[in-house]
């Protein structure tokens, strides 16, 4: 039978909910934002992201603002993802509702290795830490058997998945691994739990890991001058994370979600066809 949602207000969408959210490094992380907006609208959180990153960046300050415990975990590392789902499950008194993997990192780009070029080394490390280990995390949660019903686990992910941007790198191997990733296990934890899981491309956001891609800068401005509602920022990415992880949206699963402003659906628009022109006109 058809459950009939009664929600008396937009801010308490959470309300009772416990989540895992990974890979909030500073105040510019998409992580970041999405873990104030969760809190804001009534869940309960635990945190998680390298001992490194916890060391040097500032998630110890966000998880005392929000109350929320931060657990380190390299989230390769199926040990420290077990600690992560008991660890959290025990701190906020159950089962886990949703989960956030906003996690990428690539040495190839790092070390300014081009994707003619790679080290691959570098290259599986790049596949391993953002995209696989989104097969990790949820794997972990399924063997643990850490979710509740109709939870909600969300990927940030980007275009390059789909298209070619010179200089996204092996990333973009890594995002198009993630969605595939998102596509397989939405299958199985459905069936299993009746958890969905989803992906969300957004548009190009200056963070610590956007900032690193060469030409970032112009990624930016050109999605932006394209996208008939501008670029989406991470306070935006964060309102659309929150229906995702609410129970307004219990029969979306499977899907790569774009929250980019437009900017998947345009071919060209009249701000960028003026500036080419004035250039040609120049030239
Ligand atoms: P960020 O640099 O704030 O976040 C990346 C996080 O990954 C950091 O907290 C870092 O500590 C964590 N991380 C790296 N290696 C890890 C490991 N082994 N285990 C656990 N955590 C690890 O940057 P941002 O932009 O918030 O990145 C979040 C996600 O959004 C990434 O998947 C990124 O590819 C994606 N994205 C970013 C866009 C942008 O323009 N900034 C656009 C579209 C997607």
């Amino acid at each position: 039978m058809h459950q009939t949602l009664n929600f008396k207000s937009m801010d308490g969408l959470l309300k009772g909910k416990r989540g895992i959210i990974f890979g909030a490094l500073d105040e510019k992380s998409m992580a970041w934002h999405i873990a104030e907006k969760v809190v804001e609208h009534g869940a309960k959180i635990t945190l998680s992201n390298t001992a490194m990153a916890i060391r040097f960046g500032k998630v110890k300050e966000l998880g005392q603002k929000l109350n929320a415990e931060v657990i380190p975990a390299d989230a390769t590392n199926i040990d420290d993802l077990e600690q992560v789902f008991t660890k959290s499950m025990d701190v906020l008194g159950g089962k886990i509702d949703f989960v956030l993997h906003s996690i990428g990192m690539s040495l190839n780009i790092r070390k300014k290795r081009p994707y003619t070029d790679v080290n691959y080394d570098f290259y599986m490390k790049t596949l391993d830490i953002s995209a696989i280990s989104f097969h990790k995390i949820i794997q972990t949660a399924y063997k643990l058997d850490a979710m509740n019903e109709w939870g909600s686990i969300v990927a940030i992910t980007y275009i390059a998945a789909q298209r070619t941007f010179d200089r996204y790198n092996d990333m973009a191997d890594a995002k198009a691994l993630l969605e595939s990733i998102a596509r397989s296990w939405g299958y199985y934890y459905g069936k299993k739990r009746k958890v969905r899981i989803n992906t969300v491309s957004q548009s190009p956001t200056p963070t610590t890991a956007g900032q690193g891609i060469d030409g970032f800068d112009v990624f930016y401005q050109y999605a932006d001058k394209l996208s008939p509602l501008g670029n989406a920022d991470a306070d935006d990415l964060a309102n659309y994370v929150v229906t995702l992880f609410s129970d307004l949206t219990r029969k979306v699963t499977m899907q790569n979600l774009y929250h980019d402003g437009g900017f998947s659906s345009m071919g060209m628009s009249d701000e960028l066809m003026q500036e080419i022109s004035n250039k040609l006109n120049k030239d």
